[in-house]
């Protein structure tokens, strides 16, 4: 097939580099943004005079007709074909002749590509958003369903302090919530039209590139033709946006691992997100939750394979850029993945309440309250805290709990001790009482779950 930059050269591109050349088999995914665009440049042209109205009638059918085609499988992308761009435009003047010449008046692929990935994010990062939106909706909805379930929280994976253990779960719809802005805040400054930068200096005609701009629901255009067609940053952007939510999800799988196992069992996953082993007839294996966690280091890499790719190329367009999209595309791809089966994971995992309650009566969790108990008597709270550490170590040593450890026994270290600490130190008291601001007590829980809903209804 003649190249359409065919003029100038003698001889063809040889095969191999020819195919390596070529992004069709992975930018196709883009033709119908590529195709909105190239719409919206021909309105443009007719508008501002340069392509006639007539030859631009022809454009827009046959752009339509296009569209329709590989919508419907009637038309397949040539995989010879250098791009989708190129392609687009081949089958255009295979369809209307001489007219589908026009379409490239003005503009470049460097622009024309520039805005082909920001409409594909867009829509991408949309979906992406409404993903998590849901998950960050089931996360809470499994909070408020336990916010009286009382479970140990951990500081370097040591039992710490009593929690209800939907606010451990909380904690990730806060996360999330944050996810979901950082994308948001990617889009609004990724939001701006290259086209008409043109290859990288702009045109000589008339072009109105706040219609275009417009058109395709942009907030305006670039401002500098060099930057239009040279930035990635708004890929990079997304792609940490993606690669911190991944983080989220994958410390999120870490626990889901560490739950279901036998030394935990918070949790139970439901059968149609776990996996049996091909050996040992016991197994049910987490695999959903590792995989999660697994994919999080290619959505990394994919993240430090663009920085990398973008650091050293002058300015402007360079064919590097190329490299772009199959990057993010797995990124996009890899994190929809991820939380299409994330999500109904947690929405159908039990919380196993006796198991996470008996777990939480081991392990002195209650050490720091009974310290603020003598502080509340008026003792200073590290003078409380040393007597508390070695009342720890004698029960240690005794094989008791503080909850049971006698009266008599606490009063050889402090009169303040009275009756009235094994109330101040159950564990429906350590966790009912912690309503500090983000606390940790139920109270607290269905506070913050309501505060999480109503973000999302800001959404
Ligand atoms: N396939 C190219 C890319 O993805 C399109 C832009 C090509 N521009 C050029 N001057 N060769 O970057």
């Amino acid at each position: 097939m003649e190249k359409m930059w065919a003029g100038r050269f003698e001889k063809a591109l040889d095969k191999k580099a020819d195919d390596f050349n070529s992004s069709i088999r992975f930018d196709c995914r883009m033709y119908a943004q590529d195709i909105r665009g190239s719409m919206a440049h021909a309105m443009m042209l007719e508008k501002q005079g340069i392509v006639a109205k007539e030859d631009v009638e022809k454009i827009l059918d046959g752009l339509e007709s296009i569209l329709n085609d590989l919508n419907n499988g009637a038309l397949t992308f040539d995989e010879n074909a250098e791009d989708i761009h190129m392609f687009v435009e081949a089958e255009l003047t295979k369809r209307i002749g001489d007219a589908g010449k026009k379409l490239h008046t003005a503009r470049s692929r460097n622009d024309q590509v520039a805005l082909d990935i920001r409409l594909y994010l867009r829509d991408k990062a949309a979906e992406i958003v409404s993903l998590v939106k849901r998950l960050v909706q089931v996360i809470t909805d499994k909070a408020e369903e336990n916010a009286k379930v009382i479970a140990p929280g951990y500081t370097h994976l040591q039992r710490a302090q009593p929690i209800a253990f939907g606010h451990h779960l909380l904690a990730y719809s806060m996360m999330l919530l944050r996810d979901m802005g950082r994308i948001e805040d990617a889009v609004k400054r990724m939001n701006y039209s290259p086209l008409g930068s043109c290859a990288l200096a702009g045109t000589t005609y008339p072009t109105d590139r706040a219609f275009v701009a417009e058109k395709l629901g942009f907030d305006g255009v670039t401002q500098n033709s060099i930057d239009g067609v040279s930035d990635r940053d708004f890929c990079l952007e997304l792609m940490s946006a993606f690669a911190i939510l991944m983080t989220h999800l994958s410390r999120f799988s870490e626990e889901i691992i560490l739950w279901s196992s036998w030394e935990f069992k918070f949790i139970e996953l439901d059968d149609s997100y776990t996996t049996g082993s091909s050996i040992m007839p016991q197994k049910k294996n987490p695999d959903m939750a590792e995989l999660v966690r697994g994919k999080t280091g290619r959505v990394y890499g994919n993240l430090m394979a663009l920085l990398t790719t973008l650091k050293g190329l002058p300015l402007a367009y360079n064919k590097d850029m190329q490299e772009d999209k199959e990057a993010i595309f797995d990124s996009i791809d890899t994190v929809v993945m991820c939380l299409e089966v994330f999500t109904p994971m947690i929405a159908t995992m039990k919380v196993n309440a006796d198991v996470t309650y008996k777990a939480a009566q081991k392990g002195f969790i209650n050490a720091t309250d009974l310290a603020d108990y003598l502080t509340k008597k008026g003792m200073p709270f590290r003078a409380a805290y040393k007597i508390v550490g070695t009342i720890v170590a004698e029960c240690i040593k005794k094989d008791c709990v503080l909850d049971t450890y006698p009266l008599d026994e606490y009063k050889k270290y402090s009169d303040l001790f009275e009756n009235d600490l094994y109330e101040e130190i159950s564990l429906e008291t350590c966790v009912g009482k912690r309503n500090s601001a983000g606390g940790a007590s139920p109270k607290s829980v269905l506070a913050q779950v309501k505060w999480v809903r109503e973000e999302l209804e800001k959404q």
